[in-house]
């Protein structure tokens, strides 16, 4: 008998490369291993490089490797709570900080937010919409600064020394010009996909400056084997007049799901609705469809088998087929017959009419004058339609979104090209259902809000949404920033995009008399010490900066709020996690919890803690004890940990 063929043991198999296809898509172009981004995505674990050429398909540009490395460097801020720019669910202001809605608003800029939001929402969000800048020559990129992304924002945003200067434009004669925006574009969908649930998909409006670029990244960060389309979204009819040749009637949607994708499709249009027009005793909608298969293969012999006889008994109700033919006294005999009444056939098999007998009846056709079968055809949600790759509705026109940007008495110059409400609702419908999070990271004007604000009035789904977007500086001697900038001065807000998007929020809130609210957050750095706060030359400097540093890890303006946000963040709870107050004796305890979270988190950061917490503290086995080490002695410690988990800081 001949040996069986010994495989080493390294050997992947079939189904260990579609694991690490799964655990890292960007390692594969056109279906084979890339080992130069395997290896630099391992980063230490991976042996120094082997000399020599390495040719593979793939996309390349210069500043991809530094792409690579903005993904994969921590994040070095925090988000803050702001009071008094959100709504409570009530729509009256949060001023007070107590805030218990579920939508979030992030004012920040989004790749530092999207490494914050990687532990609290890792495999949490089913839908992402991007519509980022489109790369035209004269939009905004931010121009990320891979040695201090958080300082650099800081200092952009006028949070640090300098006022915020205004962002340069990335211009088509700067050279580079497609490099520099898929630096931009390459570390925010890595840090995106992470976040994606394993049923989740995303969406990016994009158009001809960068769709084939964009397509060419997301088949490396997604997988190719994810992409579902790349939609042609009609979004001006009559097309660009400026176009020199083809006038541009359309832009893209390029959709990529994370893995098994749940979706649901359209509703059908209003048209199909209203054939719908018969309600049974359930309240349920349908209508009367004949059981008869009418068009093509509709003759007997076309499927014999869906041939058979159904009998009817008016005055007791009684009502059944049967595949032998019956001579029954005071019962109807129905057949399939055709047109010509010739013989035909039945769209059901005899097992399936009997399992749902219920669903189907005898009626007396009136102008045949013949007995048929009709079927009660529900409207269900399998009646949903399978969207078109080319979407040619009127939601899809631009020009609805300017309005729907002024019905709410903003002037259309304040903000150029908001997305129409109805495009984004179509999408939130196909992607979407029951207590789904909904993320947009270039939020703009704010209009996925609207649309989902709007969305929930009718459907009442619980479904949330956070946005992030950059508090883009206006600069009032730029024609296109003037009205924005005139809109904000009018209204004594800062100078600055994202408050242009919080007006927008509670706009919408109020006009569709929403109850769901809305919370804000900013980018910040964190409460805690860096390594590099405490660099010197001085080495007396140094040592006092160590001391301090092993005396406690938080700098000496951290804020209760804000490191209570930091916390929660870091613990990996969500932004709207619960926060409920008591009191133990003196000390002030937070309860953080959240139906995302299994466990429970009890935080006091009071600069004592007293006896009375240590005796009365109840800590059970999914709860963690958080409190600052200053606070506490090691003979209490020693006794909560008796009790349960503790943490100091
Ligand atoms: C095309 S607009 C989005 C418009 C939005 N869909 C709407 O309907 O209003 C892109 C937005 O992303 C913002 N943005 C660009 N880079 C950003 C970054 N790095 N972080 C956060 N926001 C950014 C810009 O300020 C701009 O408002």
């Amino acid at each position: 008998m001949a040996h069986e063929r010994i495989k080493p043991e390294f050997l992947f198999d079939d189904e260990k490369i579609k694991q690490l296809k799964q655990i890292a898509p960007e390692c594969f172009e056109d279906g084979k291993l890339n080992f130069e981004t395997l290896r630099q995505n391992l980063g230490n674990w991976a042996q120094d490089e082997e000399d020599g050429d390495l040719e593979h398909f793939g996309l390349f540009w210069p500043g991809k490797k530094d792409a690579r490395r903005l993904a994969s460097i921590p994040p070095e801020g925090t988000l803050e709570p702001v009071y008094g720019q959100g709504l409570k669910s009530d729509g009256t202001p949060d001023d007070d900080s107590v805030n218990d809605s579920k939508n979030i608003f992030i004012e920040g800029e989004n790749l530092e937010v999207l490494k914050i939001l990687q532990k609290s929402y890792a495999n949490k969000i089913k839908m992402i919409y991007i519509d980022p800048p489109y790369n035209t020559g004269n939009d905004f990129v931010y121009d990320d600064d891979f040695t201090e992304p958080l300082q650099e924002y800081l200092r952009r945003t006028g949070q640090i020394d300098e006022e915020g200067k205004p962002l340069t434009t990335n211009k088509k004669s700067d050279g580079r010009f497609h490099s520099k925006w898929l630096t931009m574009i390459y570390p925010r969908l890595r840090l995106a996909r992470n976040l994606l649930k394993e049923d989740g998909v995303i969406f990016v409006s994009i158009d001809n400056n960068e769709v084939h670029n964009l397509r060419a990244v997301m088949n490396e960060v997604f997988g190719e084997e994810n992409f579902i389309s790349c939609v042609a979204n009609i979004n001006n009819p009559k097309g660009r007049s400026d176009d020199k040749y083809i006038a541009t009637s359309h832009e893209y949607v390029l959709i990529f799901k994370k893995s098994d994708l749940s979706f649901y499709g359209w509703e059908p249009e209003e048209k199909v609705i209203k054939r719908y027009n018969k309600t049974d005793e359930d309240g349920a909608v349908y209508r009367e469809i004949d059981l008869r298969k009418t068009g093509d293969a509709d003759r007997k012999e076309d499927r014999e088998s869906m041939f058979y006889y159904f009998y009817y008994n008016e005055e007791t109700g009684d009502f059944f087929p049967s595949k032998d033919k019956m001579d029954l006294t005071g019962y109807i005999e129905i057949i399939p017959l055709r047109a010509d009444n010739s013989l035909g056939r039945w769209r059901w098999e005899l097992n399936t009419a009997k399992n749902n007998i219920t669903q189907i009846f005898p009626k007396l056709m009136p102008t045949r004058k013949i007995w048929g079968v009709m079927e009660k055809d529900y409207l269900t949600d399998e009646k949903r339609v399978k969207p078109t790759s080319s979407w040619t509705q009127k939601w899809a026109n631009s020009e609805r979104g300017t309005e729907q940007f002024v019905e709410l008495g903003f002037d259309k110059r304040v903000f150029k090209n908001p997305k129409p409400i109805g495009f984004i609702q179509a999408i939130l419908q196909m992607a979407t259902s029951d207590n789904d999070i909904i993320l947009d990271f270039f939020a703009g004007s704010g209009s996925s809000a609207h649309a989902l604000y709007d969305l929930e009035i009718n459907e009442k789904k619980n479904r949330k949404i956070i946005q992030v977007q950059y508090p883009e500086p206006l600069n009032k001697d730029d024609e296109t920033q003037k009205y924005a900038y005139e809109f904000c001065k009018d209204h004594s807000l800062a100078f600055n995009i994202s408050e242009i998007t919080k007006e927008r929020i509670r706009r919408v809130i109020s006009k569709v008399e929403s109850n769901e609210g809305f919370k804000c957050f900013k980018l910040s750095s964190s409460n805690y010490r860096k390594w590099k706060d405490i660099q010197s030359e001085d080495v007396l400097r140094l040592e006092s900066s160590l001391d301090l540093f092993n005396s406690s890890p938080l700098r000496e303006d951290w804020n209760n709020n804000k490191l209570l946000t930091e916390l929660i963040l870091l613990e990996g709870f969500p932004l709207d996690a619960s926060q409920a107050k008591s009191q133990i004796g003196t000390n002030e305890i937070v309860k953080v919890e959240s139906e995302m979270v299994p466990n429970t988190l009890l935080i006091c950061l009071d600069d004592e803690i007293e006896e009375s917490l240590i005796d009365q503290l109840e800590l059970d086995n999914s709860s963690t004890f958080i409190c600052l080490d200053s606070a506490i002695s090691n003979q209490n410690k020693l006794r909560l940990s008796d009790k349960g988990l503790i943490k100091t800081i």
